[in-house]
């Protein structure tokens, strides 16, 4: 039920951290895998990596903050894999700005790439897993969405609130369909995004900080028919940092 053969997943955010290894995964087990980022060659790195240990992974580049990228890549995809099976959101930009010094043009830039970045890329893509009426859309949230990041700005606490929501509005669209969305909220990742914060393992109840195939472990799970039944809902990838009741 694992198995991803003959399936097109297209990862944003596919040329770093996450997003690379989420592309790695998904090749292992088996699908064609699109690694999208603003960073061509980050993008290129991870396609390279793939294909030299025996995957399928070609690397494009796209701009979650523009419409015309986002339509740009899905259509891009099609013509070239002839379908997309799974969309993995992971593409995303941190803000530590403290809330006194928060501006207008920072809290518009998080909600472009972050928020809307995500919803215009599973917009996009619906057409096309709707004509294969079946399909898995995975959203990169976060333990800041969930709590009110103390280390992340509070445009990037929103924007990742308001990816819960846009996951659940989607899945209860999507069900009808035959495709599922739901998220994955990692707490404290080892990245480039999060290098130099001096993040310790205090206060994680697992004693350590998470890896970005920690993260790409769960979201294969929720992009292949393992989790068939499994819609709106998010999986904490955290440690045991944040326990819900
Ligand atoms: N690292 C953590 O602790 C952590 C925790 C919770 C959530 N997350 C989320 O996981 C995701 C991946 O983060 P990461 O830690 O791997 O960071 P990262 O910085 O290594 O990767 C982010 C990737 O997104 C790409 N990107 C940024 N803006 C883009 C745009 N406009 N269009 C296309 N691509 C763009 C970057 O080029 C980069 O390759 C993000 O959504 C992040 O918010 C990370």
């Amino acid at each position: 039920m694992g198995n991803l053969d003959g399936r097109t997943a297209i990862v944003t955010g596919g040329g770093s951290g996450i997003g690379r290894a989420c592309c790695e995964v998904l090749a292992e087990h088996g699908a064609e895998v699109v690694a999208a980022d603003i960073n061509l060659k980050g993008a290129a790195e991870t396609a390279e990596k793939i294909q030299a240990s025996g995957g399928k992974a070609w690397a494009a580049e796209v701009n979650i903050a523009e419409e015309a990228s986002i339509e740009n890549l899905m259509k891009q995809v099609h013509e070239k894999s002839g379908h997309i099976d799974i969309l993995v959101n992971c593409a995303g930009i941190l803000d530590p700005t403290r809330i006194p010094d928060m501006t207008v043009e920072r809290w518009d830039r998080m909600m472009a790439i972050n928020l809307r970045g995500t919803f215009l890329c599973s917009q996009k893509v619906l057409p096309y897993m709707e004509k294969e009426k079946k399909g898995a859309i995975v959203n990169i949230t976060s333990q800041a969405g969930q709590v009110g990041g103390w280390k992340a700005g509070i445009n990037y606490s929103a924007s990742k609130g308001g990816i819960l929501a846009v996951t659940k509005a989607l899945a209860r669209y999507c069900g009808p369909l035959g495709i599922r969305v739901n998220d994955v909220a990692p707490g404290q990742i080892a990245t480039a995004m999060t290098a130099g914060r001096g993040d310790t393992p205090e206060g994680i109840a697992l004693g350590r900080l998470g890896t970005a195939v920690d993260v790409a472990n769960a979201v294969y799970f929720l992009a292949s028919d393992l989790s068939s039944f499994c819609t709106g809902m998010t999986i904490d990838v955290n440690g045991g940092e944040f326990m819900r009741s």
